[in-house]
């Protein structure tokens, strides 16, 4: 893709940028090009690898301790960057300083709950006060998703950008809509939400949002692969910023959800951080966090991340684990990806799962998970299903509930319990990307015994069918 800022009321993106100490780089050491700001690129002009957001840490306010983020804790809505601190993003500003306070895009995303989650614990094989939950369905629209759209969008109004487009199993599409309907241009112009959704596969709860907040939403006759490579392919003719994880910035927002994470924790690190892996963009963002954090003396060292596939969506469990697929630095092997698509593509293997929010075969951002986990001495497990579910309902049992696709975390954290590897006395932390009334028709029909894979879940709270007489109830309570 080439540049396409676009002139703004007489100020050009240029002028804007000129004092960031932001720019865009190429991934891969070997190759490091680098882009100006405001170039709308995804891919290194020279080499084609993806791009991070990179800053020249000499010219910016770095804190000398995490701590200094706690006096915004206690912001008040009428100082000066009020509106900011009250912002789980913002609050953190110094970290991804891309733009200035005036500039940046805020709905108050970020007030999340990080939980001591003890019963569930308990249940999975953990000692007392080692598990926590990350809760980031608490976010305007229901899911971690807001974290990015507010650096995105950030950057898209900077460019005077006002169609605004994703891919999406849902969550996206529900964020972009909404900061669309929250956002006006710097000329004063709406923006305007384009979503490509998968015909059949979106939990209504989130098709729901995208509808409401006056999105344009396009139901495909295909899956998010479909979608995503249809999207990314016509952007530019179609004159669409695109939204998806593949734009560097909506990793900048997610880098967030590891601050807050620390922030709750008192500035120290936990052992692991579990988090479900779709389009790998949270894997690829967490990684950045901590490594930007360590390179700047913040953190003395780095949590281990597991990434948890769905088994039926497991490209990355299944070129890390069993195919030996690594970042060594940047130089890997990429026919050895090639030759993994092309056998999907080969045996007609789709993505299929439960979990319709990591229904993904193709990640995106799977070079950028790879370096995480280089970095952070990863490691990636699938989940079937059925645990997945059960996962899940252990939330809505003992904690405050989550979609089917953050289930996996739980899923992960006990398979990896089990083989010893986490052990239960370290600090384990599980991120619950969204809300639990995202996906309401899988729960009901997990509790009902009627759930996707055909028998009841192990946690099954099944609605007891009652005759309104006194009897009746006596006799369904007793049961
Ligand atoms: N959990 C939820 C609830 C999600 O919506 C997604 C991704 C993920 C996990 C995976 O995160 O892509 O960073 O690995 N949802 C995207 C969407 C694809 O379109 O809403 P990831």
């Amino acid at each position: 893709m080439t540049g396409l800022a676009l002139p703004v009321a007489g100020v050009s993106p240029k002028m804007l940028f000129m004092k960031s100490p932001a720019y865009l780089q190429c991934i891969t050491p070997s190759c490091g090009n680098t882009h100006d700001i405001d170039e709308v690129r995804f891919d290194c002009a020279r080499c084609g690898s993806l791009l991070d957001v990179r800053y020249d840490w000499s010219q910016c306010d770095v804190p000398k301790s995490l701590a200094f983020f706690d006096a915004r804790r206690n912001f008040s809505q009428h100082s000066e960057h009020g509106r900011l601190d009250r912002s789980g993003v913002w609050r953190f500003r110094e970290l991804l300083p891309f733009a200035r306070p005036d500039d940046l895009v805020t709905i108050g995303e970020g007030q999340t709950v990080l939980q001591v989650a003890d019963d569930l614990g308990r249940e999975v094989g953990m000692h007392a006060g080692r598990l926590y939950l990350q809760y980031e369905g608490f976010n305007p629209s229901g899911s971690f998703k807001d974290n990015g759209m507010a650096a995105a969008f950030t950057m898209a109004r900077l460019l005077n950008r006002h169609r605004v487009a994703c891919a999406s199993t849902g969550n996206t599409s529900a964020a972009l809509a909404l900061f669309a309907n929250q956002t006006k241009t710097s000329s004063g112009q709406a923006m305007e939400a384009i979503v490509l959704v998968g015909g059949d596969r979106i939990a209504p709860g989130k098709l729901s949002q995208a509808l409401d907040y006056g999105a344009k939403t396009l139901q495909i006759d295909g899956d998010f692969d479909v979608c995503m490579r249809l999207v990314k392919e016509h952007a530019e003719t179609l004159n669409l910023y695109l939204m998806n994880s593949l734009n560097p910035f909506r990793l900048e927002g997610q880098k967030t959800i590891m601050y807050r994470v620390l922030e709750a924790m008192r500035w120290e690190v936990p052992d692991w951080i579990v988090v479900p892996g779709g389009n790998l963009g949270n894997t690829s963002a967490f990684g950045k966090a901590f490594v930007e954090l360590r390179d700047l003396g913040l953190i003395d060292r780095l949590p281990r991340l597991a990434v948890i596939n769905a088994q039926g969506a497991n490209t990355l469990h299944e070129l890390f684990e069993h195919r030996g697929l690594r970042y060594s630095n940047g130089n890997y092997d990429s026919a050895k990806v090639a030759s993994f698509y092309e056998e999907m593509d080969r045996n007609g293997v789709v993505a299929d799962t439960v979990a319709s929010a990591i229904e993904i075969g193709h990640p995106v951002n799977l070079p950028k998970a790879l370096r995480s986990l280089e970095a952070t001495r990863g490691l990636v497990r699938q989940a079937c299903d059925d645990d997945i579910l059960d996962g899940k309902a252990l939330v809505g049992r003992y904690g405050f509930g989550c979609e089917p696709a953050s289930g996996a975390s739980v899923a992960g954290l006990r398979l990896l319990i089990q083989e010893k590897i986490i052990s239960p006395d370290e600090r384990v932390v599980c991120i619950l990307t969204g809300h639990g009334l995202k996906d309401s028709g899988t729960t009901v029909n997990y509790h009902s015994s009627s759930c996707a894979t055909n028998h009841a879940g192990s946690y099954a709270n099944p609605p007891i069918k009652t005759k309104a007489d006194l009897a009746s109830l006596k006799k369904a309570l007793a049961g």
